[in-house]
């Protein structure tokens, strides 16, 4: 499709657009989700489950994305805009492109609190505040952090900083020249720390806690938690899958790229879990989830272990990484608005959109000081968006997103771009049209029962 813009950067390489997308999923559901859920829900059955639901359900979705993208060249709300005029459809389906681009920029403002935790804590435990500290002295340090917000505006900033110094420098010389950098150092990271854990004794011990198969315990709820996480980890849903496939040359196929990012998110999960699980039992540590574990467990886990105070460090700088690289895609939609939408230089669009979803953030980050009292239905500002954003924003703007595709945009676009064996498109398309549709749906209907019971 022509538009009158000026040309779209692209990615340097196929490999930039993989990595692009596993930064983009690979963050903190990763590191401190999966692992958990997956020792919780039945181990190696809960695996196999979750692989299914990526491969059956996420990587349909974000061929669908990744097409509708590339396409149209455009961010979420002019690509929506482009193709329902090419559908011949009502105009107003841009408003889906408009929610998924608001639902990636609320995402971000409390992912930016979690991360200005880890950045605190690279520095913190750098200077070696955490050294030989107890399980209570761990706790102590982490509730005095988060009930003074103001020790944090540093790394708040800091952090917000290089997420606006990347998408101001553009595709090209921002988002694909950060992306060849950390994500190798990510990857590096990770296998420094695999040597680690399976030095510690341990390794065997945690693969068998990991992997053990369960197959009794497979019940409805572990099929849900399954489905919810392989939609959160693909960050599907904020256009941020989208606005990335805007960026993809033509002659790539998008069916053998999408797959690969699918399994490489999954394998990464599980070498992250590898590292975690050997660390806490070499420690005697019990493993907890969420931030408890990150921030509470880990680092008593990490200091009772030889050399285990680097290590932590570079635990923590590779989750820090992490959240970067999650952290541009949730905002690149928003940047590429701006930019496209009101032909912005894309370093002012870079700081109107940093900036407004700094200041949302600060409200986020105040929600655990200055505005604790602030509560809706008992939750504070950073539960709320938490929850909101989760268990209804995003199955809503991926149902329609999917919908939109699957039965409104013609057969003709969809072929078109996915360039690949007929059977492949009939089972691509087959799953999208009922499958996928089917899962959200279940997703959404849970959560509204859990919500009013
Ligand atoms: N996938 C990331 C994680 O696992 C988070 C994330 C980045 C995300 N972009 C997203 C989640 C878009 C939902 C939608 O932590």
């Amino acid at each position: 499709m022509q538009t009158d813009r000026k040309a779209q950067e692209l990615w340097s390489h196929r490999s930039v657009f993989i990595l692009a997308l596993m930064g983009s999923s690979v963050g903190l559901g990763n590191i401190w989700k999966f692992p958990y859920l997956t020792s919780e829900q039945g181990g190696g059955t809960f695996v196999l489950l979750y692989l299914a639901c990526v491969l059956l359900v996420g990587v349909p979705m974000m061929k669908a994305e990744v097409l509708l993208g590339r396409h149209t060249r455009s961010n979420p709300v002019q690509a929506m805009r482009l193709l329902s005029q090419e559908a011949g459809v009502s105009e107003r389906w841009r408003i889906l492109g408009w929610l998924a681009v608001l639902t990636g920029v609320l995402i971000f403002s409390f992912y930016a609190v979690v991360a200005a935790w880890i950045f605190y804590y690279v520095f913190s435990l750098s200077a070696g505040l955490l050294a030989d500290a107890g399980w209570e002295q761990s706790n102590n340090f982490f509730s005095r952090m988060l009930a003074d917000p103001d020790t944090l505006l540093t790394s708040h900033t800091l952090f917000m900083l290089v997420v606006l110094l990347i998408l101001g420098a553009g595709v090209r010389r921002g988002l694909d020249r950060a992306i060849r950098y950390l994500m190798p150092l990510m990857l590096l990271l990770v296998l420094i720390l695999l040597v680690y854990a399976y030095q510690s004794g341990y390794f065997w011990q945690a693969y068998q806690q990991l992997f053990q198969f369960r197959p009794e315990r497979i019940d409805g709820a572990m099929v849900l938690a399954a489905l919810g996480h392989a939609f959160f980890t693909l960050s599907l849903g904020t256009g941020a899958v989208m606005t990335y496939g805007a960026y993809l040359s033509r002659k790539e196929s998008i069916g053998q790229t999408v797959a690969c990012v699918g399994v490489l998110d999954t394998l990464l999960a599980l070498l992250i879990g590898m590292v975690i699980f050997p660390v806490l039992l070499a420690a005697q540590m019990p493993s907890t989830s969420g931030p408890e574990l990150l921030f509470i467990s880990l680092p008593v886990a990490f200091g009772q272990l030889h050399a285990g105070q680097v290590l932590c460090v570079m635990f923590f700088l590779l989750v820090g990484v992490a959240a970067v690289t999650s952290a541009i895609s949730l905002m690149e939609p928003f940047t590429a608005l701006l930019e496209q939408q009101w032909g912005l230089r894309r370093v002012v669009a870079a700081v109107i959109s940093v900036a407004t979803a700094w200041c949302m953030s600060l409200a986020v980050l105040f929600s655990f000081g200055h505005l604790a009292g602030v509560t809706w239905y008992g939750m504070n500002l950073f539960e709320l968006l938490n929850f909101v954003t989760t268990y209804f924003l995003l199955p809503l703007v991926s149902l329609a997103i999917m919908v939109f595709t699957g039965w409104i945009l013609s057969r003709r676009i969809t072929q078109s771009e996915l360039t690949q064996s007929v059977p492949g498109y009939y089972l691509w398309r087959l799953c999208l049209r009922y499958l996928v549709p089917l899962a959200i749906g279940l997703i959404f209907v849970t959560n509204l029962y859990n919500v009013s019971f």
